[in-house]
């Protein structure tokens, strides 16, 4: 495995390689890597003949407010990680030859980036396609490989791609989940035992509207109510939203007819998640393996 940190480095390294004809997966990464994380490099591992992880931790989709400098940095064991996940090449770029002091171009975000994440950090799309972009431009790959955790910033980097014609296919890669269904999270290790065993809320109210909806119930107020009633019950902190949205644009449903998404954020004392769930109108959602509480790990 190569760790590159200079810039022209990896687009040269990775320019000779398109040029010898391999298929390069690219994975941008913030580092504190996961099982989530590792399961995109074994998806470019898999699809591709050279694998790339990015690790940058990008200052520009962090609020004045939010967790910039506390962002666990964690890179020797990221390192080992991706070493034994067979990862081919890491760039780990310095923050001020990514932003130069004079700076000044960003993304404007597409429209898909105004609501939830959008409202409730603002600006946080404009940094985070401003850096996607920006490795795109660097890592010269064919794929990248993103996860559904982030629904929407998912749904983000599809509308820039296709709006700005970028040649990059975009593959979406389902949510690993802790043996009781907690989505894996970089921002878990800030929660306190007592704040983890809450945290479990976020599952339970997404699985609780799928058992809605096997059950018939296609009323979007309902679906949200039952939502907003089991995060209640798990004492989350607060519920920054908790909605059935159109899987696509992300704008509100008022009925569920075949096609959704539910979308969480809530926080747990100073930590704020996210998670969602594709939702699937026959009762075996692939999605979705049941909501106990030994429930298994795995994907949706
Ligand atoms: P980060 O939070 O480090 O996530 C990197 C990638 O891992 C994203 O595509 C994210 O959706 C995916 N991921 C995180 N948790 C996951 C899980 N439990 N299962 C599957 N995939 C998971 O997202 C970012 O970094 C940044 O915004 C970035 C795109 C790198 C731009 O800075």
């Amino acid at each position: 495995m190569k760790v590159i940190h200079d810039l022209n480095e990896i687009h040269t390294q990775l320019e000779f390689a398109r040029r010898d004809s391999k298929r390069i997966g690219l994975v941008p990464t913030m580092g504190a890597l996961h099982d989530g994380h590792l399961s995109l490099v074994k998806r470019a591992n898999d699809e591709c003949d050279i694998s790339v992880a990015t690790i940058f931790v990008n200052p520009t989709q962090f609020g004045p407010n939010e967790d910039l400098t506390k962002y666990p940095r964690t890179l020797e064991k990221d390192l080992d990680h991706l070493r034994q996940a067979g990862c081919s090449f890491v760039f780990v770029p310095a923050a001020d030859k990514i932003y130069a002091p004079n700076h000044s171009t960003y993304v404007e975000p597409p429209t898909v980036a105004n609501r939830w994440e959008g409202e409730i950090r603002p600006g946080h799309f404009r940094g985070v396609a401003t850096i996607v972009l920006k490795l795109f431009q660097l890592v010269p790959a064919h794929i990248a490989y993103f996860g559904r955790k982030d629904y929407q910033q998912l749904a983000v980097i599809r509308a820039m791609v296709d709006d700005l014609n970028i040649p990059m296919r975009i593959e979406a890669c389902p949510t690993i989940r802790e043996q009781d269904g907690l989505a894996m999270s970089s921002r878990n290790r800030y929660l306190s035992s007592e704040e983890r065993k809450r945290a479990l809320g976020l599952w339970h109210a997404l699985c609780r509207v799928q058992e809605l909806v096997n059950d018939g119930e296609d009323r979007v107020s309902t679906l949200n109510d039952a939502m907003q009633s089991k995060l209640k019950d798990a004492s989350v902190d607060s519920v920054d939203y908790a909605n059935v949205v159109d899987a696509d644009t992300l704008e509100p449903l008022e009925r569920f007819q075949g096609q959704g998404v539910a979308i969480i954020a809530a926080r747990l004392g100073k930590t704020r998640l996210i998670d969602n769930l594709t939702l699937s109108q026959s009762s075996s959602n692939s999605n979705y393996d049941g909501c106990r509480d030994d429930a298994q790990g795995g994907a949706d």
